[in-house]
């Protein structure tokens, strides 16, 4: 005997023309959305995006020293590290289950010149904290940027000439910037000083060097944007940048240039992208997971992190909570994971309690 499940339903034919105050179903009864909200348990039945630990890349910031931490006022919560500091980072990330760090330098003042030569010195802060890190905990995953920015002294990403940026000139030196910290033990090369054609060419160089098993996330669609300003404390550049970097950032008001950008970067090689910034380009994440699939992250960049707990201190918003809303509109958006100086918090709670 068949199952009867109810009488047919016969469909009314003015539900089109209903109103959200008078919405129906088709049994005539109204629809209530507050339902499936009625009760922790039910909102976590039906929510639909959900936070891990693997969608968590965690910055860190590295200073000259032994056992120093120094803290970054304009980032409240975050400091520079001495790269001893940095391998204890490494070792919280990997009990918190973060898969990856990714490493930024302060670099002395007095080895910033103005073809950021320090970049190429295979002893520098960034390599020795990468060799540091891998020897100790070779199972978490290392990124770090190619761009020189860390190491001018006019704190631009990339070589100046009369004022002007230099494009293939940089994209040289960054080719052999990737090559020394991909052969210290980098697993991520993460481009982000927008210069054209310079994916194609570290791909090739890392392929030519066998270094085949490197993988690059592109700084693809990057923002000429304010919300770096707390980063540029914590490297150091921002009293010492000339100018603005609108000549190779992207301008805020473009979103199909950043499909451009994007696509040429999967074109010459990029096995990841990145949207930079994170919450106020939310709509460029999604049209650039949504056009081309690829494993697609967001930067909560420093700016973000620092209204966030500015709000919080000043009892003006609920930090932890915006914390965890902001992470998950990333993921509603689409992004496989995000750089956040919140991760170590973040992976703290979400230990202790899921949500
Ligand atoms: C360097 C770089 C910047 C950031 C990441 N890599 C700053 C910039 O481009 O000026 C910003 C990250 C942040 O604000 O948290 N090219």
């Amino acid at each position: 005997m068949a199952i009867k499940f109810g009488r047919p339903i016969e469909m009314r034919d003015d539900v089109s023309r209903a109103t959200p105050a008078t919405a129906a179903t088709a049994l005539d009864l109204p629809v209530r959305m507050r339902r499936n909200r009625k009760a922790e348990w039910a909102r976590r039945m039906v929510r639909e995006h959900v936070l891990t630990t693997n969608d968590l890349i965690w910055p860190l910031f590295i200073v000259d020293g032994e056992n120093k931490r120094v803290p970054i006022p304009s980032m409240p919560g975050v400091e520079r590290l001495s790269v001893d500091q940095v391998v204890r980072a490494a070792e919280r990330a990997v009990r918190l289950s973060i898969p990856c760090i990714a490493l930024f330098p302060y670099t002395d003042p007095s080895l910033r010149d103005e073809t950021g030569s320090e970049a190429l010195n295979d002893n520098n802060l960034v390599c020795r904290a990468i060799r540091a890190v891998k020897k100790e905990f070779p199972d978490i995953g290392v990124l770090c940027d190619a761009a020189l920015d860390p190491y001018t002294s006019h704190g631009h990403d990339g070589l100046v000439r009369d004022g002007i940026i230099l494009n293939d000139e940089t994209v040289a030196l960054l080719v052999e910037q990737s090559l020394l910290q991909a052969h210290a033990g980098c697993d991520i090369i993460a481009p982000s000083d927008m210069m054209d054609g310079r994916i194609g060419a570290i791909r090739t160089a890392l392929d030519d060097d066998e270094l085949t098993d490197v993988q690059i996330m592109s700084y693809a669609a990057k923002y000429a944007s304010s919300f770096y300003g707390p980063f540029r404390d914590a490297v150091g550049s921002s009293k010492t940048l000339v100018g603005d970097k609108r000549t190779y950032q992207m301008d805020p008001a473009n979103t199909d240039e950043a499909l451009r950008e994007v696509e040429l970067d999967i074109a010459e090689g990029a096995d990841m992208v990145m949207v930079k910034p994170g919450m106020p380009y939310l709509d460029v994440l999604k049209r650039v997971k949504d056009t081309f699939g690829l494993p697609t992250f967001a930067y909560q960049v420093s700016g973000e992190y620092a209204m966030i707990m500015a709000a919080a201190a000043n009892g003006w918003i609920d930090g932890e909570r915006a914390m965890f809303e902001s992470l998950t509109s990333f993921k509603r958006a689409g992004a496989d994971g995000v750089l956040t100086y919140f991760a170590p918090d973040v992976a703290e709670r979400l230990r202790a309690q899921p949500v």
